[in-house]
């Protein structure tokens, strides 16, 4: 018995070293690889912000965190794209359309009167000519995203797709909308003034945009689109700020494609407004209210896709050769929120659309897009015939349009997403 157990625990304490040896070289092995990994990672990250940071002749320190570059005009990043290295700027569009809702010719009572916005790293400085202004990538922007591929672009199929034969695929990624759409003619433009607020996000993984899409093509891998507006992203820009943004894709959100000028892609001939730079003041509750133009449209003489923001700042633009569906005209064109629902904790996410309060509760209250027109084959902006409007959870966000001759074709949207009626 006792030799036996001698045995026995002898066996006993021969497995226990190899297995302790095995450990440890597991042990050293994985923080080695641990490490390796993690050093590469930085070696990609470094390379990506080199790639993307392009050396500046002035910086501007904002006052929300922001380092803005400004980056002489041809060293932008869309001069990385090689169908771009012999590409002539095209300084301004050959061709403005025109509308019958100018800002001028508005008329609103004083109750209703809206104020002029900016950009908050203003306040420090101002690009010199010849420049365009760039908001520096950080280390920790890129670190916050998933993949260093994936930093700056949207998840796939986030595009809202009204009356859906197929719900699971308006819902599979978490995106809700809230939308006015007109669709079955060709359009080359689209223009509206977007409220501008700071909605809640729940969680850094979530965020809350209200913006304009430009539609080319069906809702298949290759889908067009052009899109500007504003956003709160934590997980993009590392705070709750509501920022100016644009976004382009010819695939349907997979390989092309990307946030601002965080790929090659738009050309910026603007010196005085940065992409994903904070605009501030925000609209209150029940108090000042602010809103932002914007307007894109097709230049008919070279086909590009054009941007101005407000009515003073032509932005720049989206070459033709990018798309394929929009170098002809768009067949779509869709203006309202998008939120991330992540289901937190089980439930719908609080994260709020617009102003975080719906429809009904109208101006001062709930968000609104106004003066929503299109752009006609002959150039013309003009009010939208049949605006449908979208939505996957009323309960949870919804929109409501109407019409009146100082506002034009107009909507509110939004709510808080997570309420009683909401779980
Ligand atoms: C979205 O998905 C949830 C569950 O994930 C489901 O309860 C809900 O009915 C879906 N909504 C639509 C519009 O399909
Ligand atoms: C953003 O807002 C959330 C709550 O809505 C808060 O928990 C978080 O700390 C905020 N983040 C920053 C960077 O301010």
């Amino acid at each position: 018995m006792g030799a036996a157990g001698f045995s026995d625990g002898h066996r006993g304490r021969k497995v226990k070293v190899v297995v302790f040896l095995a450990c440890l070289w597991c042990l050293v092995s994985l923080s080695c690889a641990g490490r390796l990994s993690a050093s590469r990672q930085k070696l990609e990250v470094q390379k990506h912000l080199k790639r993307l940071n392009k050396p500046p002749i002035k910086t501007i320190q904002s006052p929300d965190g922001d380092i803005i570059d400004c980056v002489h005009i041809s060293h932008q990043p869309a001069f990385d794209h090689p169908f771009l290295k012999d590409h002539k700027i095209q300084a301004r569009p050959s061709y403005h359309p025109e509308g019958v809702f100018g800002e001028n010719k508005m008329s609103m009572g004083p109750k209703e009167r809206t104020n002029p916005i900016t950009q908050l790293w203003h306040m420090n400085g101002k690009c010199p000519e010849n420049t365009i202004p760039i908001r520096r990538t950080k280390k920790e922007d890129v670190l916050r995203s998933r993949s260093v591929k994936r930093y700056g672009k949207k998840k796939h199929r986030s595009v809202p797709k009204p009356r859906s034969a197929d719900p699971d695929l308006t819902n599979e990624s978490g995106h809700q909308h809230a939308i006015a759409y007109v669709e079955g003619d060709r359009y080359y433009g689209a223009k509206a003034t977007i409220n501008v607020w700071e909605p809640k996000i729940q969680q850094p993984n979530e965020f809350s945009l209200s913006q304009i899409w430009v539609l080319g093509g069906s809702f298949g891998e290759d889908l067009n689109s052009i899109e500007a507006g504003w956003q709160v992203s934590p997980d993009l820009y590392g705070d709750n700020n509501t920022r100016l943004f644009t976004y382009w894709t010819s695939d349907a959100y997979q390989a092309t494609g990307c946030y601002n000028l965080l790929c090659s892609g738009f050309i910026q001939v603007n010196s005085e407004i940065a992409m994903g730079a904070s605009i501030s003041p925000v609209s209150a509750f029940r108090n000042s209210q602010y809103d932002i133009s914007i307007l894109i449209w097709k230049d008919p003489k070279e086909g590009h896709w054009w941007m101005q923001f407000g009515n003073d700042y032509v932005l720049g633009y989206w070459p033709s050769f990018l798309f394929s569906y929009l170098t002809e005209s768009a067949s779509m064109i869709e203006w309202g929120g998008e939120i991330v629902n992540s289901e937190p904790d089980g439930q719908h996410t609080s994260t709020q659309m617009g102003s975080g309060h719906f429809p009904e509760e109208g101006f001062g209250k709930s968000s609104y897009f106004r003066n929503i027109q299109v752009v006609d084959s002959s150039n013309n902006l003009k009010a939208p015939k049949d605006l449908g409007t979208f939505t996957e959870k009323s309960n949870c966000y919804d929109v409501q349009t109407g019409s009146n001759g100082d506002w034009g074709h107009y909507f509110y949207y939004g709510g808080p997403g997570r309420n009683p009626n909401c779980p």
